[in-house]
């Protein structure tokens, strides 16, 4: 059995959770032992796969017809791996699909639809291939008003419940694969999760809503999910962590600008182009120095620990997989 780079690995005793027990707020990462690679803020996504030959691995992207989704199916399909790129169309999935050189495989999955998620996995699982990478991409951010699907804050139900019932679904074909590497897109945006960090008496929204801090919640849930799947498959090949990709100008702003971003909009002070903000996620999904290394929060393709105290807190992480397990019991 492989031996991962993991939070457990430093915990010299117990498991994370009975460790939370003593510790409300969970067990801070160690990564003074991570391998830190040398890229950083400006480095692209071509530039982290250059020497890497992906041929013989599949990879399913979520969002793949816009920005960082998009971008990171172009580079790693250039370097060999077979792309099943999601969208929530097909026209949109054929369309980005087509667009870039390499094997793809373009097909619908709309996040705010449980049927068509399990419709998504079940093309997935018809595919039979196992998958090598997994990355939990798509999202919108800043819904000016509140919206909601079957009930639920719409930012929490697409960024962290979809892609929660897609991940599990399709599970069984990432630990088929040798080494399956699961990245989820979260944000430094969680810093803005409300005070209590999921607020399960409030996934409606209803209480009170703001649009930067629902996307907070839900970018935590992300990172939590995550850091709960690499305690869960500890244990087997399959590797978690979740990513910041910076600040990267995509149509992400569409809800607070009211519009698609215009490409020929000179880059703000900060913000990373497209193909530098995919580093992070495609260095995390690539790169061999992380072969083992998971349940981890990077940025700037390196591993950071994550500030306050919701980012380690594992009975919080397990609380949501409990509560996003009830909310999709139906379609598991
Ligand atoms: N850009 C940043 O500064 C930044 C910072 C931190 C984290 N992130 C994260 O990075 C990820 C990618 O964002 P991006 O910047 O590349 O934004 P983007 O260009 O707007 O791409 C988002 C993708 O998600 C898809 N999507 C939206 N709603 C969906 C739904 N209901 N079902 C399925 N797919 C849906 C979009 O499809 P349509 O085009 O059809 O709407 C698009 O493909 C997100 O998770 C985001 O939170 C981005």
């Amino acid at each position: 059995m492989r031996k991962k780079i993991s939070r457990r690995t430093v915990i010299q005793s117990g498991s994370a959770l009975s460790l939370a027990t003593l510790w409300p707020f969970g067990v801070r990462a160690d990564i003074s032992g991570l391998p830190r690679s040398d890229y950083g803020f400006a480095t692209t996504a071509e530039e982290v796969v250059a020497d890497i030959d992906l041929s013989g691995k599949t990879v399913l992207v979520t969002g793949c017809n816009s920005g960082l989704g998009y971008e990171s199916m172009r580079v790693m399909a250039a370097r060999g791996a077979h792309v099943i790129g999601t969208a929530r169309t097909i026209e949109k999935a054929e369309k980005a699909c087509a667009s870039v050189t390499g094997k793809t495989t373009p097909l619908v999955c709309e996040l705010t639809d449980l049927d068509n998620i399990v419709a998504c996995s079940q093309q997935v699982q018809a595919l039979d291939l196992p998958i090598d990478i997994f990355l939990c991409n798509a999202g919108i951010m800043a819904l000016p008003k509140l919206e909601q699907v079957n009930g639920i804050e719409k930012q929490f139900f697409v960024n962290h419940l979809g892609h929660y019932l897609l991940t599990r679904r399709l599970l069984p074909q990432v630990e088929a694969a040798p080494a399956g590497r699961i990245v989820v897109l979260s944000s430094i945006g969680y810093r803005n999760a409300p005070k209590a960090g999921i607020e399960f008496d409030n996934l409606s929204g209803e209480n009170d809503y703001s649009p930067f801090r629902s996307y907070g919640q839900s970018k935590l849930a992300n990172a939590l999910f995550s850091r709960e799947l690499a305690r869960r498959y500890a244990d087997t090949g399959v590797t978690s962590n979740s990513v910041h990709p910076g600040y990267v100008a995509t149509n992400l702003g569409r809800y607070v600008t009211g519009k698609p971003r215009d490409p020929n909009e000179p880059l703000r002070k900060g913000f990373k182009t497209v193909d530098q903000g995919a580093a992070t996620q495609v260095y995390v999904a690539t790169d061999s120095r992380l072969a083992d290394v998971s349940g981890h929060y990077f940025e700037d393709c390196n591993p950071v620990e994550p500030g306050g105290p919701h980012m380690h807190d594992d009975a919080l992480a397990l609380k949501l997989w409990q509560v996003s397990e009830e909310l999709t019991a139906a379609y598991l």
